[in-house]
């Protein structure tokens, strides 16, 4: 069996995995990643492996602390105020990667920038603590899949494939969303994925940031393809009514719904269940499709839409 309680002598045991090449799942306070030394060429190809992702979609780099960033990428003058506010936290920044870094060129699909985040949770940053590396490692789920926000999400879609899962006591993820993702390597910077941290708050410390539109984000990276998260079944958006064999997802009062993002309206609460009730629902065998009540767009709820509305898309 992988999956391990995340108390000291397990997240020591996963350092050991990583420095041996191994993969590692474990959790961040936004989804659970899938981690490898990311100075290891052939441990990063695994992950790309296993998770059926292709090549030409990076990977975030994690780090521990901030003075790893030096030797990662070039320095960039927004990005000490930015670091101040939001690091450690749910924010992945795209810099310019040095030209003598030591971070496998699989992760970063052979471009000229890279992804780097400072997680939070405390199992992540002790995970980088007894690694001393940066740990490359995308969410912990199955290419076109929902991000796993439960450890028990991982081992659904992996199984015994990957050494050790770590399990957080903490159940869920806390955020349950994935990081924003700003892109610093243009200017005005651009968020290619939005997510908890907003835009305005973003605006706030450097000025005007754009939003990538559907319509460019193949260009900048595939990771971004609007086809991103699939579930099994079609997924209806807005939706006000239920029909036959559908399962309803809620949110605020919607007495007939088979679950409820949040009952209260509260956007983070629906954030943190919404991968979770996906998972739970995506199931043919039961229902026919999903249909999701409306959710408002604005602040956390520009995320959940766009997640979604990815997730609704169709070929
Ligand atoms: O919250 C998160 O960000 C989680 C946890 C585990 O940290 N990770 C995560 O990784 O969501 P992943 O691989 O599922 O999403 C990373 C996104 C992808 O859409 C990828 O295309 C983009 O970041 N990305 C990575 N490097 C990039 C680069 N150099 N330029 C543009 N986009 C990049
Ligand atoms: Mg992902």
């Amino acid at each position: 069996m992988n999956l391990f309680t995340a108390n000291d002598t397990n997240i020591k045991l996963a350092a050991e995995t990583l420095l041996n090449g191994g993969i590692v799942a474990f959790p961040t306070e936004t989804v659970y990643g899938l981690g490898a030394d990311a100075t290891q060429e052939e441990s990063v190809k695994k992950i790309y492996e296993i998770k059926n992702r292709p090549f030409y979609n990076p990977l975030i780099i994690h780090i521990e602390k901030q003075e790893w960033l030096a030797g990662i990428a070039y320095p960039d003058g927004r990005l000490d105020a930015l670091i101040k506010a939001f690091w450690p936290g749910p924010i992945t920044f795209i810099l310019k990667k040095r030209l003598d870094n030591s971070i496998s060129q699989i992760a970063c699909s052979g471009l000229t920038t890279v992804a780097v985040r400072q997680p939070e949770n405390e199992i992540a940053r002790k995970l980088l603590y007894y690694t001393k590396r940066p740990i490359a490692a995308p969410s912990a789920n199955l290419s076109g899949r929902t991000s796993p926000t439960h450890a028990k999400h991982v081992l659904e879609d992996f199984g015994n494939k990957i050494e050790i899962i770590l399990d957080s006591d903490l159940g869920s993820c806390k955020t349950g969303i994935e990081s924003t993702v700003l892109d610093l390597s243009s200017d005005p910077a651009c968020i290619l994925r939005p997510g908890f941290i907003s835009k305005n708050s973003i605006s706030s410390i450097i000025g005007p940031v754009k939003i990538l539109s559907n319509k460019n984000k193949k260009i900048i990276s595939p990771g971004q393809m609007i086809k991103h998260y699939a579930p099994k079944l079609p997924l209806r958006i807005n939706a006000e009514k239920v029909k036959k064999d559908e399962a309803l997802i809620g949110f605020g009062n919607t007495p007939n719904a088979t679950r409820n993002l949040s009952k209260t309206e509260n956007l983070e609460e629906a954030a943190k269940n919404l991968y979770g009730t996906l998972r739970e629902l995506d199931d043919p065998a039961k229902y026919s499709g999903i249909a999701i009540k409306k959710i408002p767009n604005k602040g956390l709820g520009i995320a959940i839409n766009d997640r979604i509305n990815r997730a609704s898309w169709k070929a």
